[in-house]
C-alpha cells in the first residue's frame, strides 16, 4: 500500500497527488464528520439492577435522558425529531433533559417545530431539565441569570425546570425525587435544600440528581442521590477510535466523558450522555446520542 502510493506520488508529482489522492481524502472526512456522523442519532440502551443501589428499587423504572440539544440550527430540530422517533414507542416512565437547549432555532418555522416536539415529550411523560452553561445569558461574566427565551421556551414546552431545587412524583408505586442544579460553570449550584445528607435517615425514596457537568458530582459525596444525570461533554465530538481516547472534552476528569454508567461514590452513579447536539456540527467516531435507562 505504502510502495503504491509512493509510486504513484513519483508518477504524478506532488501537486497532481494531492488534487487526486490527498484532497478527495480530506474532503471524504470532512463530509463524514459534518453531515453523517453529527446527525446520525443512536438510542444507547442501559440497564441497571434494582438491588444496585444503597436503597433497592422495589418497582422498575424507565428514564429517557436526553442532553446537549444545542438548537441552534434545522439540522439540529431534526435530530430532536428522530430522538424522538427512536425514544417515544419504548414508553419511558420519565424524561429527563440536562441542559444546553442552546441560543434557540434562528428561523420562527424551526423554533415552533422544536417547541411541538418538546410538547409531545412532556405530553407523553412526566418531563424535567436542569440547565446548562450555554442557557445562561453572557452578561454579567460571573452567575450571569439564565437566558429568558431558554425559560419561556421550557415554560411553553410544560418542562419542569429545576434550579437547586427537587420535585417528588410518584411512579410505577414508587416515591421518587427529581433534584436539578444550577450549572457549575455559570450558575450557584447548592445541593443544599433539594437533597439530604448521606448520613441521614432514608425514607422510602430514591434520589434522581440533573446536574449538567459530571464534575460537580464529585463535589457531592456528601449528599444522598442514586443516579445523576449529566452531559456538558459531548463525548468529547471526536474519540480516537481502538484505545477510546477523547482529546478534547471540556472537563476537569476527562474520563467522565465516556458515555453510560460511572459508579462515582460507591453505590451512586453517573449517567452520562454524549448529548444530542455540537459544537461546530462536528463529529468523528461520537455519535450523538440519547439514553434509555432500565433499572429492573
Ligand atoms: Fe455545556
Amino acid at each position: 500500500m505504502f510502495k503504491t502510493l509512493q509510486r504513484n506520488f513519483k508518477l504524478l508529482g506532488k501537486r497532481r497527488f494531492i488534487f487526486m489522492f490527498v484532497l478527495p481524502l480530506v474532503i471524504c472526512v470532512f463530509l463524514v464528520a459534518t453531515r453523517i456522523e453529527s446527525s446520525a442519532v443512536q438510542l444507547r440502551r442501559v440497564e441497571m439492577k434494582k438491588d444496585d443501589f444503597r436503597v433497592p428499587f422495589k418497582k422498575p423504572l424507565r428514564v429517557l435522558h436526553i442532553s446537549d440539544t444545542h438548537l441552534y440550527n434545522s439540522a439540529a430540530v431534526k435530530r430532536l425529531h428522530k430522538a424522538l422517533d427512536l425514544a417515544l414507542p419504548h414508553s419511558p416512565d420519565i424524561a429527563v433533559i440536562t441542559g444546553d437547549f442552546g441560543i434557540m432555532p434562528k428561523n420562527e418555522h424551526d423554533y415552533l417545530l422544536a417547541l411541538s416536539y418538546f410538547q409531545l415529550l412532556s405530553q407523553a411523560m412526566p418531563t424535567f431539565a436542569c440547565l446548562g452553561n450555554h442557557d445562561y445569558q453572557r452578561k454579567p461574566k460571573k452567575f450571569p441569570p439564565p437566558g429568558p427565551s431558554v425559560l419561556k421556551f421550557l415554560a411553553d414546552a410544560n418542562i419542569t425546570v429545576l434550579q437547586n431545587e427537587s420535585k417528588s412524583i410518584i411512579v410505577n408505586g414508587q416515591r421518587i425525587i427529581i433534584a436539578g442544579m444550577e450549572d457549575y460553570w455559570k450558575g450557584r449550584p447548592n445541593a443544599q435544600g433539594c437533597l439530604p445528607l448521606i448520613d441521614e435517615p432514608r425514607e422510602d425514596v430514591h434520589y434522581l440528581l440533573l446536574d449538567h457537568n459530571p464534575d460537580h458530582l464529585l463535589k457531592l459525596q456528601d449528599y444522598d442521590w442514586d443516579v445523576a444525570f449529566s452531559g456538558h461533554a459531548h463525548g468529547g465530538q471526536i474519540k480516537i477510535p481502538f484505545i477510546e481516547w477523547r482529546p478534547h472534552t471540556n472537563l476537569e476528569n476527562n474520563h467522565l466523558a465516556r458515555p453510560g454508567i460511572h459508579e462515582i461514590f460507591p453505590k451512586r452513579y453517573l449517567c452520562e450522555s454524549v448529548g444530542l447536539g455540537n459544537l461546530y456540527e462536528l463529529r468523528m467516531f461520537c455519535k450523538p446520542d440519547i439514553i434509555l435507562l432500565d433499572i429492573k
